[in-house]
């Protein structure tokens, strides 16, 4: 079994600037998915991200492991991989403490941006309560690779997927998915799935957000579903970071003025 993450590559991909898209979608507008941004490492794709305050998008902590926030920032209001819509830099990056590589878990980072989204065209996806019933049709969005390893369409793809249980996912992915993952993908007939450079975006159900994309065995093969962070399971994290804030900020605040003191003692 090889299990990929549905990221970019390799850094070859960021240099390149290949473009990328979703195995067996339709082109789709990005007002009819305004949570969906697009996330850049030094100004190009490399991930999928979901609006879920005004400053803050979630994606998954594979997207951000071993970058700093200078180097990454987010695109929103544009259907078009890097083109259009408006560009806000990252100021933190919030990736979950838990979040292991080998065997992969807890792939969810948050990331508080410089500024608001502040426009009438975006939205906010709400955060998953409840878990889904086998069978729900989710929407997967993304600019990732048509097939694995695939070059890309310019423009944000859509697909449809059933929710599968972790219980009958793991059947195909041999115990390897934890708790922290849910799934959706055509078990039989395959041809449908996110695939590289979806990864961080987002699955949804009536605009509410279930899940990150994360992984997959390779892309849209039969018998390998889709894996993707399960928000309900994260989404203390998620907010604890949100809560937090005020007090971090505070802190950041003391910190500073503490410096300052202490290098005027030494001047
Ligand atoms: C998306 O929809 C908006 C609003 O209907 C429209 O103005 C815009 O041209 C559309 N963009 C694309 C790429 O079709
Ligand atoms: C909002 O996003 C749309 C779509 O990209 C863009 O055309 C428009 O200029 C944006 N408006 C503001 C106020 O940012
Ligand atoms: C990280 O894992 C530990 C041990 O499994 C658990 O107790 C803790 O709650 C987890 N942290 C978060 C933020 O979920
Ligand atoms: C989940 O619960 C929170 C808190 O009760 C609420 O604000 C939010 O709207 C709920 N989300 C959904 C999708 O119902
Ligand atoms: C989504 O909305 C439809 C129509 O309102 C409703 O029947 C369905 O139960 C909702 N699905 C979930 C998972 O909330």
């Amino acid at each position: 079994m090889k299990i990929h993450l549905f990221l970019i590559a390799s850094l070859l991909f960021i240099f390149t600037n290949a473009n990328v898209r979703i195995v067996g979608g339709d082109d789709v507008n990005i007002t009819q998915h305004p949570y969906q941004v697009s996330l850049l490492y030094n100004g190009l794709h490399i991930c999928g991200g979901t609006i879920i305050r005004p400053r803050t998008i979630l994606t998954a902590a594979h997207c951000t492991d071993g970058f700093i926030s200078k180097e990454l920032s987010i695109r929103y209001g544009s259907s078009y991989i890097n083109t259009g819509g408006k560009v806000i830099n990252v100021k933190e990056i919030h990736q979950h403490p838990n979040y292991t590589k080998k065997p992969i878990d807890y792939d969810v980072s948050v990331l508080i941006l410089k500024s608001s989204i502040n426009n009438a065209s975006t939205r906010i996806a709400n955060l998953a309560n409840n878990t889904l019933k086998d069978g729900t049709n989710c929407i997967v969005t993304g600019w990732g690779t048509k097939f694995e390893g695939g070059p890309a369409s310019n423009s944000l793809q859509k697909i449809i997927l059933p929710f599968i249980p972790l219980n009958i996912c793991n059947i195909y992915y041999e115990g390897y998915v934890k708790d922290r993952f849910i799934c959706a993908g055509y078990l039989r007939e395959g041809g449908k799935d996110a695939c590289q450079g979806d990864s961080g975006g987002p699955l949804v159900v009536n605009n509410t957000l279930y899940g990150i994309v994360s992984f997959g065995n390779g892309c849209a093969e039969p018998r390998s579903p889709g894996v993707y962070t399960s928000v309900l399971a994260v989404k203390d994290y998620i907010n604890s970071v949100s809560k937090s804030k005020r007090h971090y900020f505070s802190l950041t605040l003391h910190a500073n003025i503490m410096l300052v003191l202490i290098l005027f003692n030494i001047i």
